[in-house]
């Protein structure tokens, strides 16, 4: 059972799908947590993140490691321990454009496909580009949606206690981000014509997982 999950930030994709992964015994990939973690290496490694050519030389070189365990979901990046650094406002600023670069795509697009072959009990994979691009024969291909207002509050109540936050300058934020995902050349967000769309606005996280759960079943 291979489950695509896709939809722009703050529309509850992470929750559900370590939660729905859990729930049925099935492994668990954050997509978006790799792309974070090369983001986070090229800061860390002096590459000017804007310099589209720069960071093309760069994607081949850190060794990318996530581990599929949705009760504990991990990211190394060279080795070292990248899940804390990648939540920061600055990787958060830098990472649509190091995710825009085809090279960087093709590098991690291969890791994904060889994660998800290798699930032997089946994945969970959330992303931006999962139903689209790296695993168009999903079983199931689910795609979140939320009102802005929705997304920026969820993503706020997260950002609580780690960094200083506001409303507004969340929501710009996230809005910045969904539309450089929407609109960049290579495998951009968007929803696959055979996936359902899910809109969580109104729905509590039980709701959602209780939704996608039903899905995964008629899919079966
Ligand atoms: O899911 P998350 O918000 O952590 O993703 C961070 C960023 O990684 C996205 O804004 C997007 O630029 C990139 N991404 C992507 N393709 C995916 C998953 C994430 O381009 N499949």
């Amino acid at each position: 059972m291979i489950v695509a999950i896709d939809g722009p930030a703050g529309t509850g994709k992470s929750s559900t799908s370590k939660a729905v992964a859990a729930k049925l015994g099935l492994s668990y990939l954050d997509t978006g947590a790799q792309y974070r973690a090369i983001t986070w290496w090229m800061l860390t490694n002096g590459v000017d993140v804007n310099d589209a050519d720069a960071v093309a030389a760069a994607a081949g070189k850190p060794s990318i490691v996530s581990g599929t365990d949705p009760a504990e979901p991990t990211i190394f990046a060279d080795g070292q321990d990248a899940s804390g650094p990648i939540r920061t406002q600055e990787v958060s600023a830098a990472v649509s454009a190091v995710s825009a670069v085809p090279e960087v795509r093709t590098v991690i697009t291969e890791l994904q496909r060889t994660i998800a072959a290798g699930a032997e009990r089946g994945i969970v994979v959330e992303g931006r580009d999962i139903g689209t691009t790296v695993l168009p024969d999903a079983d199931l291909k689910v795609f979140l949606t939320a009102s802005a207002e929705a997304r920026a509050a969820r993503r706020s109540g997260e950002l609580k206690g780690k960094e200083a936050t506001d409303l507004g300058a969340t929501r710009e934020a996230l809005a910045k981000r969904d539309q450089a995902d929407s609109s960049r050349k290579t495998s951009p967000l968007k929803k696959a014509d055979d996936a359902v769309e899910v809109d969580t606005t109104e729905l509590s996280l039980d709701q959602v997982i209780e939704c996608v759960v039903t899905l995964i079943d008629k899919a079966a």
